[in-house]
């Protein structure tokens, strides 16, 4: 089949390969507790980053879970010559010290010290925001929009109200024109037909819950809020506003936060079965409908958390692990083929294709699948199929465990932060936390027959 020339082809150019856009002026973070006498060490540590002309942006102070009644210092360094040489003294003075950094060191003696830097916490997902590949009115020459001034000032509008957005604002509640409306229940329409023969039973169990909750239906596009408070509820995933492609790793991290980066604007009414890019009627009818199943929304945080940290070709494989489960993932069930992933259960063409016997199937296996090779541009050849979403879970964790880190993480919901696990102390608190788990089991296993 000639992905290229058929209205139905979807592709899926985001969250796709491993470039990361150029950062000017990148900063570095540094995370270091001085152990005792705290904060008189803080001063003296600050003399240091002046004394080697390193300008401070950002300094904050916590309660330390390393070293106990402790604090820690969170600092933000604007770039310097001059860091490696102050790292170099708070390691041999402070009582812990670690560097995270998005740029590549080229100095070997310190490289192996540097982790590629990630957010900590939700709200740091405010500091790439804006760090995207294209946005606005910049649209490849393909793009159906291309040529409609009119559409590009509206996607451009669009764009910036997600550009604005921080951390905590309200969800922007959009107003979309009749003719947006119209391009979006012709989607609706199509797609619903094939659901209950093609789509996996997971998404065809919830699909109803949000024609209820949220607004699902033909005749309008459902807002953001109603979306994002239903899946808060289900499994704690929120939706945030992109505007535009931003890069693997920067994606990826959002998931690790249960939070899924969505577009709110719409393909071009000319094509209403076709977009080059992913817009309102990939992400809300393709994505979120599985985002309310907890068992896949903890693969699809499994995915983000093993990408804190980790090495630029690790990010490629996860990258790609993402694309073959949560874009393009088949899986079996009852014997039938079905479908789970995003980018087919938005396009009708590569649905029904997805499900012929034309493509290659294999097993998803994250050794394999990560390195597999795929186009963006037409229908897939190879598809991987998972037994379920457990075992695409477990699949991940194993894998994710290969990747070379001299760290654990983990998820706190109660801070909605990632707790980067490298002491004795931390293991400890995390030991008994389990076994306060193991006790409400021990003891309601007793109760429940
Ligand atoms: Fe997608």
């Amino acid at each position: 089949m000639n992905g290229h020339t058929d209205e139905n082809l979807m592709s899926h150019v985001a969250h796709k390969g491993s470039y990361i856009p150029p950062i000017e002026d990148e900063s570095i973070t540094l995370i270091f507790s001085p152990g005792k006498d705290g904060v008189g060490t803080l001063a003296n540590a600050l003399k240091l980053f002046k004394e080697y002309n390193v300008n401070l942006l950002h300094i904050e102070s916590r309660s330390s879970d390393r070293i106990p009644n402790q604090y820690e210092f969170f600092v933000e360094c604007a770039p310097s010559d001059n860091i490696t040489k102050v790292v170099e003294i708070l390691k041999g003075t402070m009582v812990y010290c670690s560097v995270v950094s998005r740029n590549h060191v080229s100095d070997s003696k310190v490289q192996d010290e540097y982790v590629p830097w990630f957010p900590l916490r939700i709200r740091d997902l405010d500091k790439y925001a804006n760090q995207i590949l294209s946005h606005g009115a910049e649209l490849d020459a393909d793009h159906p929009g291309f040529t409609d001034p009119v559409y590009r000032t509206r996607r451009k509008y669009l764009a910036d109200i997600a550009l604005n957005y921080r951390h905590g604002d309200p969800l922007p509640h959009i107003e979309y024109t009749e003719q947006e409306i119209k391009t979006w229940g012709t989607v609706f329409r199509e797609l619903t037909k094939l659901y209950p023969t093609h789509a996996c039973k997971e998404y065809n169990h919830l699909f109803p819950l949000l024609v209820e909750n949220c607004g699902y239906n033909e005749n309008s596009i459902p807002q953001f809020e109603d979306i994002s408070n239903f899946l808060k509820d289900s499994t704690g995933f929120t939706l945030r506003p992109v505007g535009g492609l931003l890069s693997s790793r920067d994606f990826l991290a959002g998931l690790a936060f249960r939070v899924f980066h969505s577009t709110q604007y719409i393909r071009h009414h000319s094509r209403p079965l076709y977009t080059p890019e992913p817009d309102i009627c990939h992400e809300l009818l393709g994505h979120v409908p599985l985002f309310a199943n907890p068992a896949f929304a903890q693969f699809s945080q499994e995915i983000g958390l093993a990408s804190l940290g980790a090495p630029d070709d690790y990010i490629k494989k996860l990258a790609t692990c993402y694309w073959f489960t949560v874009e393009f993932g088949l899986c079996r069930q009852d014997s039938e083929l079905k479908a789970y992933g995003a980018g087919l259960l938005s396009s009708i063409g590569e649905l029904q294709y997805s499900l012929s016997d034309q493509p290659e199937l294999k097993p998803f296996d994250p050794e394999v699948t990560g390195k597999q090779e795929y186009p963006i541009t037409e229908y897939q050849p190879t598809y991987f199929v998972a037994e379920s979403f457990d075992d695409v879970k477990e699949k991940l964790i194993k894998f994710a465990n290969t990747i070379p880190k001299k760290f654990g993480i983990r998820y706190n919901p109660y801070t909605q932060s990632v707790q980067v696990l490298d002491s004795k102390l931390q293991l400890q608190e995390l030991a008994n936390n389990i076994s306060n788990e193991l006790q409400i089991l021990r003891y309601t296993l007793n109760k429940v027959e």
